[in-house]
């Protein structure tokens, strides 16, 4: 059987990118694994050598390090091997913007939106010129509904789904798979590192995170560019789209709108 090659994952030390590395090992994907903490990658890929004997590397970066950004974006440039690359590694805002830190905000800005933007670019870039590849951000569906949750947080993922779905267009030309997973509230570290909880949530908002992996994977097995685990119905999604779409015409005209009253 052909290799599926090497999938690297950032945000693998937990959650659910290392529920992203465990699906993926079983696949038959050698892993690089991304994030901070040595010690939990360390256990990790020695649990995935030995239930999937697959390679697993670690490679522990800090992602608001723009330095560590750089490395990382090195080896996705450098290694041939790399078939798949999951930009997962993300944090919360622990309170409302209007009451936030602005450094913490920033902080995360770099996370969420400067380093996953710079790792998805790179892929993009490599895959193109190989003619195959395949890269995962995960978005939140925050990005659909702002008005719910923490500003700055639904911003940088809204960012990512604007991302995903405009290197989509650029990028399929050249034979490279791009996918948003945009996921509800899923029980992993987010709010504990955060100080906060998932217990005020009701149980029924929370999906598994094992769940959403799967169905993140199915999802990507189906040809989706945005998977949203929880909807229902994808109809839902296709009415969004198609009046999203509609707009398109009027976006950008001549003249401003009569309502506004300039002659
Ligand atoms: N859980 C949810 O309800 C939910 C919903 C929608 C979207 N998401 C998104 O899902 C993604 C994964 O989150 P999760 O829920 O799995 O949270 P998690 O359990 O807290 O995992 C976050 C991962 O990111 C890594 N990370 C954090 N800061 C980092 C940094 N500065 N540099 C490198 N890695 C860093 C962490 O590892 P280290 O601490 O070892 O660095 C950990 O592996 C995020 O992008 C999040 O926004 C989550």
């Amino acid at each position: 059987m052909a290799s599926l090659g090497t999938a690297l994952v950032t945000g693998a030390s937990s959650g659910i990118g290392a529920t992203y590395a465990d699906r993926l090992a079983k696949r038959g994907y050698d892993l690089v694994l991304v994030a901070r903490d040595r010690q939990r990658l360390e256990a990790l890929a020695a649990r995935l050598t030995a239930e999937a004997g697959v390679a697993v590397e670690v490679l522990t970066a800090d992602l608001t390090e723009r330095s560590d950004v750089r490395r990382v974006e090195d080896r996705i440039r450098a290694d041939a091997a790399i078939t798949l690359v999951v930009n997962n590694a993300g944090m919360v805002s622990p309170t409302p913007l209007i009451e936030a830190d602005i450094d913490e905000l920033e902080t995360m800005i770099e996370l969420n939106v400067v380093a996953a933007h710079r790792l998805a670019v790179a892929a993009s870039q490599v895959f193109a010129k190989r003619g195959k590849g395949t890269i995962v951000n995960i978005a939140s569906v925050v990005a659909l509904i702002p008005e719910q949750f923490h500003g700055t947080y639904n911003a940088t993922k809204a960012f990512i789904l604007n991302l995903t779905q405009s290197l989509n267009v650029e990028a399929a030309p050249h034979g490279v798979r791009v996918q948003a997973v945009l996921p509800g509230l899923t029980r992993t570290e987010i709010f504990d590192r955060a100080g906060s909880s998932f217990d005020r949530f009701p149980p029924d908002r929370v999906m598994d995170v094992g769940d959403l992996v799967d169905a993140a994977l199915a999802g990507l097995d189906q040809g989706e560019t945005i998977t949203v685990p929880s909807l229902p119905d994808t109809a839902d999604w296709q009415v969004l789209t198609a009046a999203r779409l509609a707009l398109g015409p009027n976006l950008s005209r001549a003249k401003p709108a009569a309502r506004y009253g300039v002659a």
